[in-house]
């Protein structure tokens, strides 16, 4: 099975790391950043490529580009692992298209893309007779939407309530066990590689809003976007509210909920007790579903990192893989 990767941040360095441990059967042929790409139809190393961006901060050529990869590289699936564009999707979802429309297969971790176009790219996906794969884009290393696809296909599932963003959580985690201020606890999480490019996705709770359309559209093929959901971040939480609640045997945590039935697409920040199954600590996520045949569902797991998230990109590929076999 031979893979081209868009996007060598976080969740790309990751995921070649792990290719470079275990990824028999898997063929790398093209890599490429954001200033620079690489193309070997025979294979490249991951680890060189690895070593390359390390040393020089370039995967490849500067000459080449994401556009030059995924129109003449051979490869079977098309990797796009880069940046949440949440306004625009782009040009994560140019790509997208132009690799199913090539009649490749692709495995994505950008939220902005199944956000924003989901019946879109499903469609063209289908069209083409090739899969689209998402399960990174959601609670990192959980397998969520392989859950609601697979594991609970038959059910009804009545509705959802979960912790879908780790850097949030790891910053509530850290203010109220150590008495960190907000931008203390902020500023580790980024060092961790735990929130996006640009953190104000995070802390606003526009990336855990991000998530619940995607889990909404999933399960109920709802057609709604961000402008949907009713977002309150955790930006404007003090120390002292943080305080107060765990005076109180509660804490707080940044909460995301659809509940189809009452029209709810909520996230926003709540006291719950601590012991609620919701309340997990540092950058774990933690997702509850309601279904009918299955009763109550929660599911706990690393929300972000690197090689985490890498874990779901990797089970998306090794699924096409097996299927074509
Ligand atoms: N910034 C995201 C988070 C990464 O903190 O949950 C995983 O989507």
């Amino acid at each position: 099975m031979k893979i081209a990767v868009i996007g060598l941040g976080t969740v790309g360095k990751g995921l070649l790391s792990v290719i470079d441990r275990k990824g028999e059967g898997i063929l790398l042929t093209a890599v490429a950043d954001s200033k620079s790409a690489i193309i070997s139809n025979q294979g490249l190393s991951p680890k060189t490529v690895l070593e390359k961006k390390v040393k020089t901060g370039l995967c490849g050529e500067p000459g080449l580009t994401a556009k030059s990869v995924i129109d003449t590289a051979d490869y079977d699936i098309l990797v796009e692992l880069s940046p949440t564009n949440a306004d625009t999707a782009e040009p994560a979802v140019t790509y997208i298209r132009s690799a199913l429309a090539r009649g490749k297969h692709v495995v994505t971790s950008n939220k902005g893309p199944i956000a924003l176009y989901y019946r879109e790219l499903k469609e063209l996906a289908h069209k083409n007779e090739v899969s689209l794969r998402y399960e990174a884009t959601v609670a990192g290393a959980i397998p969520i939407i392989h859950t609601l696809c697979h594991g609970l296909k038959g059910n009804t599932i009545k509705s959802l309530y979960g912790v879908l963003n780790g850097t949030c959580n790891y910053i509530l985690t850290r203010m109220a066990s150590e008495g960190l201020t907000y931008l203390q606890a902020l500023n580790e999480a980024r060092e961790l590689g735990y929130a996006e490019a640009d953190p104000a996705y995070d802390v606003k709770g526009i990336d855990a809003a991000i998530k619940l359309v995607i889990l909404a559209n999933t399960i109920w093929d709802m057609g709604i976007t961000l402008k949907d959901a009713k977002v309150t971040g955790i930006d404007l939480l003090t120390s002292d509210a943080v305080r107060l609640a765990e005076e109180q045997e509660s804490t707080i945590r940044l909460i995301a909920e659809a509940v189809p039935e009452k029209g709810m697409i909520r996230v926003s920040p709540r006291i719950i007790p601590k012991s609620h199954p919701l309340v997990v600590d540092g950058s774990l996520n933690a997702i509850t579903l309601c279904t009918d045949l299955a009763g109550e569902i929660t599911m706990i797991g690393k929300g972000a990192g690197s090689i985490e998230t890498a874990s779901a990109v990797l089970g998306d590929i090794l699924f096409i893989y097996e299927k074509k076999e």
